[in-house]
């Protein structure tokens, strides 16, 4: 839901939801076997504006498939998707790239996200380039200052940054623009233990005070746990749990919700309560 004082929705219906997954099925074939693998198996689920919704589980789960399905920039399988209130199924091409804009992801690898050739200063003109009207609200020193980067970080390539760097400047890059759905995934797997921390609360500092929505993808409980209002526990292509974290980490129905909240270092979820 928004606060009060959170920007106005460009929607006719602001509090329509910004992704609605419906049934979605998703199949891989293996190239050289020629065979058909279900990766995202029966999934609906549903983001309001402004929501923080994990998917957590194991690797090989289904949830990169999810989300790029979800997005529109995956393999699309068979279901309903709804994104920004339009259904990926009907969109055409040139509507679809309108809303390129308003749903950005964060990779877990950012130094595979970043042109190797490009200052961040040269990768954020071409952003600019492209989408001028939609960028003009924030200049390159405060956009990096948002993220908490200095403006000397505007004259580095992408092997000068530290993966926590390299991180905050795809974030930057995500921000600058504006969009209504954030999908983040595995965004710390790949950085330092000690810069993880830092990385998920900017992440949810962006969405708490741009109003965008965060969809968090997660092997690790302890992430979806402190950034996430709710989850959807994956687990062969399949949602066997979803709910509030609240409910779903203090009382899991499901065994394998179970078997991960075991697989936990400590009893932190129930004693923090
Ligand atoms: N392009 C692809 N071709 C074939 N199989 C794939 C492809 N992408 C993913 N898979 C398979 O689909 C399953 C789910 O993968 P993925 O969505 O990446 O899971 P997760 O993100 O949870 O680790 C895995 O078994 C993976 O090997
Ligand atoms: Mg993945």
């Amino acid at each position: 839901m928004r606060g009060a004082g959170a920007p106005h929705p460009r929607t006719s219906e602001p509090e329509n939801p910004v992704l609605v997954v419906g049934d979605l099925v998703v199949e891989h074939r293996n190239r050289s076997t020629g065979e058909v693998f279900r990766a995202v198996d029966h999934v609906s689920l549903s983001i309001a504006p402004g929501a923080s919704v994990a998917v957590v589980g194991e690797s090989g789960s289904g949830k990169t498939t999810l989300a790029m399905a979800a997005t529109g920039l995956g393999a699309r399988g068979t279901g309903d998707i709804r994104l920004l209130g339009h259904s990926l199924s009907t969109i055409g091409r040139r509507e679809l790239r309108r809303l390129r804009p308003e749903v950005q992801v964060v990779f877990q690898d950012p130094h595979g996200s970043l042109d190797p050739r490009q200052s961040v200063r040269s990768g954020l003109r071409e952003l600019r380039a492209l989408q001028p009207r939609r960028t003009s609200w924030i200049e390159d020193a405060e956009l990096l200052g948002r993220v908490r980067l200095a403006p000397e970080i505007l004259d580095r390539y992408p092997h000068q940054l530290s993966g926590g760097q390299a991180q905050r400047v795809c974030i930057a890059r995500a921000l600058l623009m504006r969009p209504r759905l954030i999908v983040a995934d595995e965004p710390t797997s790949g950085l330092d233990v000690s810069v993880q921390a830092d990385v998920l609360a900017l992440l949810q500092e962006i969405r708490a005070s741009t109003g965008a929505a965060l969809l968090m993808i997660s092997h690790d409980l302890a992430v979806v746990r402190s950034l996430c209002a709710e989850v959807h526990v994956m687990y062969r292509g399949q949602v066997v749990e979803a709910g509030p974290c609240e409910q779903v980490f203090v009382a899991p129905v499901h065994e394998y919700t179970r078997e991960l909240l075991a697989a936990m270092p400590g009893a932190r979820w129930r004693s923090r309560r």
